[in-house]
């Protein structure tokens, strides 16, 4: 039998729904993460911090953008930076607007065997995380403190047919400097570490608005209370 002729071309296929998730590996990071690192651990000694979605390890209070450090300070520019990219790159860009950004932030650390379980970020617009750093893992898990993005789409895993045809695991790697952008309602979760010493990493929201004037990003931390 011939094979079928072939006539779909790329220009055929819409990925529909897709999922933004943004990747970036900030440079010259060493002494702004040694800086974070520091006061973080800092703050831990005088904070019992919250429990959210991790179980074991410590969560601060979600003001960490108010903490006043340069250290901190760089850290929003970059989430503003990132926020505001992505907010650009999936929106269409017709018409001047001004994109307002709130923002919140906190802080974990991580000791061996905690982790973060299934969640989202309800009522927000972005979030996303900073690494760090990455303790010392041992090399026998593969799965060691990675964030794993779970696939959004019902029936995926159920109907999906042969295994990688449509759905598949994303999964993060916390290298120090890297930061990760995804949308809020994206179901997410972080293995167990382990290891030795701490794996520290920054999570934080953004609530993107829009008014209509003209395209200049301002920013704002708030005391929200989410995450
Ligand atoms: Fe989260």
């Amino acid at each position: 039998m011939n094979q079928p002729r072939s006539v779909l071309q790329k220009e055929h296929v819409a990925v529909t729904f897709g999922t933004p998730v943004s990747t970036y590996l900030w440079p010259d990071s060493d002494a702004v993460n040694a800086a974070l690192a520091s006061l973080i651990l800092q703050k831990e000694t005088a904070d019992r911090g919250l429990t959210r979605s991790n179980v074991g390890g410590w969560h601060s209070q979600t003001d960490l953008f108010l903490w006043d450090a340069d250290c901190v300070r760089t850290l929003k520019d970059r989430v503003a930076s990132c926020a505001l990219d992505m907010t650009r790159l999936v929106t269409t860009g017709e018409g001047q607007r001004k994109i307002n950004l709130q923002m919140d932030c906190w802080a974990n650390v991580s000791r061996r065997g905690h982790y973060n379980s299934v969640h989202d970020h309800a009522g927000t617009t972005w979030s996303g995380v900073y690494y760090v750093s990455g303790g010392k893992p041992d090399n026998d898990d593969p799965l060691n403190g990675k964030l794993e993005l779970l696939d959004p789409r019902i029936g995926v895993n159920v109907f999906g047919g042969e295994e990688g045809l449509f759905g598949g695991r994303y999964f993060v790697e916390p290298l120090p400097g890297l930061m990760v952008i995804f949308p809020s309602w994206l179901k997410h979760m972080v293995h167990p570490f382990s290891g030795s010493g701490e794996r520290i990493s920054i999570s934080f929201n953004v609530r993107v608005q829009f008014s209509a004037t003209d395209d200049i990003a301002r920013y704002s931390p708030t005391k929200a209370d989410i995450g």
